[in-house]
């Protein structure tokens, strides 16, 4: 199955001209390690690269004025600082050429909008969007504009997951039949979704979106395939109020949060007093610049924790999804898990590919060999192992490939597995994970066309034919 592409869908990856004009929406965490500190090249921290010569940070947008202060500050710049409600302000004094959106989940939609409609090309952070009607409007708000969309779907950039992409291109597996995809998220991971605005479906499209995104839009790329039609069950297992492992259960401890956490096993699992904290790319501020202040997302007079009353999304998933040319999956994905990372098996008419992924190899609770194999096995013949490369930098080494990419230019790899994702590409990641928590809600199979806007064109256009 080869995946007709809309017009716009054909991203590319542009060659950068040097001293683009780059704004950032949303001071995040992740903005500020894969871009706002590499645009500067700082000396202070080369692990993110020098992409000085080749891009100039012109703006920054965040509700947090003291949160962008404070990075002028450690930084020593003085690059303008703008509320979202000055964003075409923004737009007027700092002529960026590209804006980066890397804000909660849930504000994306508002800032590809507005700068497609400023005609501006926008680099997203993942998942695009938070579900399908918000994708729908990005879709058309492209088609409409002189900028495109390119979304952060940096999982492809992975070495294991670049091959995986080659060797079912090459044809190793023949026609794909069937996926079976096991994500565990760990204890440390896991929870801290929980704590974080992550938890807040509003804010993130809830956990088969903001964390599932990643494993759809690596099948729909691995499969070149569209997700058709989504079954699932989930529940909320490990978190909340409910929890097996709520100390306010036994004794009542008057909900203070500093007490939850001294008697909370997540909490001792991974804060050993005496040991380093555990490492982590999406979370910990290990160094001075990535840990400022979040006055206003996580104001101090009120703590979140993962047992509290108001969280509603699920931490466990089991999802059956079928796919346009035939094949399904089997997806499964668990919150709270002992290790973290994901077992893979794709069966084909002929052959099969295994493959198991460590992300967190210093918090697994066992040795894990360095570099990962995929063992492929013709249908009638012998096993044959293939090595990956273990890659330095963010997300196995994902990052900084990608990074380069953005910021400089194609990589040779970029044409030859359709690395870069647009906005379709974002759009159904999206659409799996909408699918998926309302089949949760409603019990019954979701049609991706009953979802996102272009597919209900497309299938009342084959009707019609
Ligand atoms: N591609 C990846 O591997 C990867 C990894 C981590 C995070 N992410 C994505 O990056 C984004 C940021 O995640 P994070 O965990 O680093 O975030 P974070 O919690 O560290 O920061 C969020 C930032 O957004 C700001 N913000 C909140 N509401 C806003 C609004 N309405 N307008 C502008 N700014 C607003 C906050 O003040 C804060 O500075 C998310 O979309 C997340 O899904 C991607």
């Amino acid at each position: 199955m080869t995946v007709q592409r809309h017009a716009n869908e054909r991203v590319g990856s542009k060659e950068r001209h040097p001293m683009t004009r780059y704004a950032i929406c949303g001071l995040s965490r992740r903005a500020l390690g894969m871009y706002a500190l590499p645009l500067l090249g700082s000396p202070l921290f080369p692990g993110y690269g020098d992409y000085s010569a080749h891009g100039e940070l012109v703006g920054i947008l965040d509700i947090d004025m003291e949160r962008v202060r404070a990075f002028n500050t450690e930084q020593g710049s003085a690059i303008p600082s703008y509320e979202p409600k000055h964003f075409d302000r923004m737009v007027s004094e700092t002529t960026p050429q590209v804006v980066i959106i890397a804000s909660t989940d849930g504000t994306h939609a508002e800032y590809i909008i507005k700068s497609l409609e400023n005609d501006l090309d926008v680099i997203t952070e993942k998942p695009m969007v938070i579900d399908c009607a918000q994708a729908g409007a990005v879709i058309d708000a492209e088609k409409r504009s002189r900028g495109s969309v390119r979304v952060i779907h940096n999982a492809r950039y992975a070495q294991p997951h670049m091959q995986i992409k080659r060797m079912i291109r090459q044809g190793l597996l023949g026609r794909v039949t069937n996926v079976e995809f096991t994500w565990n998220v760990d204890t440390y991971h896991g929870s801290s979704y929980f704590h974080r605005w992550n938890r807040d479906r509003s804010q993130s499209g809830g956990l088969t979106i903001t964390k599932g995104c990643h494993h759809f839009d690596l099948i729909n790329w691995w499969l070149d395939d569209r997700p058709e039609q989504v079954f699932a069950y989930g529940t909320l297992n490990y978190y909340g109020p409910d929890s097996p492992h709520n100390p306010s259960r036994q004794d009542d401890i008057g909900g203070s949060v500093a007490e939850q956490k001294r008697r909370c096993p997540y909490h001792r699992r991974w804060h050993v007093p005496g040991l380093e904290p555990p490492k982590d790319d999406h979370l910990r501020a290990r160094e001075r610049a990535l840990d400022l202040p979040y006055t206003v997302q996580y104001p101090q007079d009120r703590p979140m924790y993962i047992y509290d009353e108001e969280i509603r999304i699920e931490d466990t998933y089991s999802v059956v999804v079928r796919y346009r040319g035939g094949a399904s999956m089997a997806y499964s994905a668990n919150f709270s898990a002992p290790w973290e990372g994901y077992v893979l098996g794709i069966n084909g008419t002929h052959g099969r590919l295994e493959t198991v992924h460590y992300t967190a190899p210093s918090r697994c609770p066992f040795p894990v060999r360095e570099g990962q194999q995929i063992a492929y096995y013709p249908l009638f013949g012998e096993r044959q192992v293939h090595e990956t490369r273990q890659m330095s930098g963010g997300h196995g080494g994902a990052d900084p490939l990608l990074r380069h990419e953005l910021f400089v230019g194609p990589l040779p790899e970029s044409e030859e597995l359709d690395l870069p994702a647009g906005s379709l590409d974002g759009a159904y990641a999206v659409a799996v994970g909408e699918a998926a928590w309302r089949s949760v809600e409603e019990n019954r199979p979701i049609d991706i066309s009953d979802l996102l806007p272009i597919e209900r064109k497309r299938s009342q256009s084959i009707e019609e034919r």
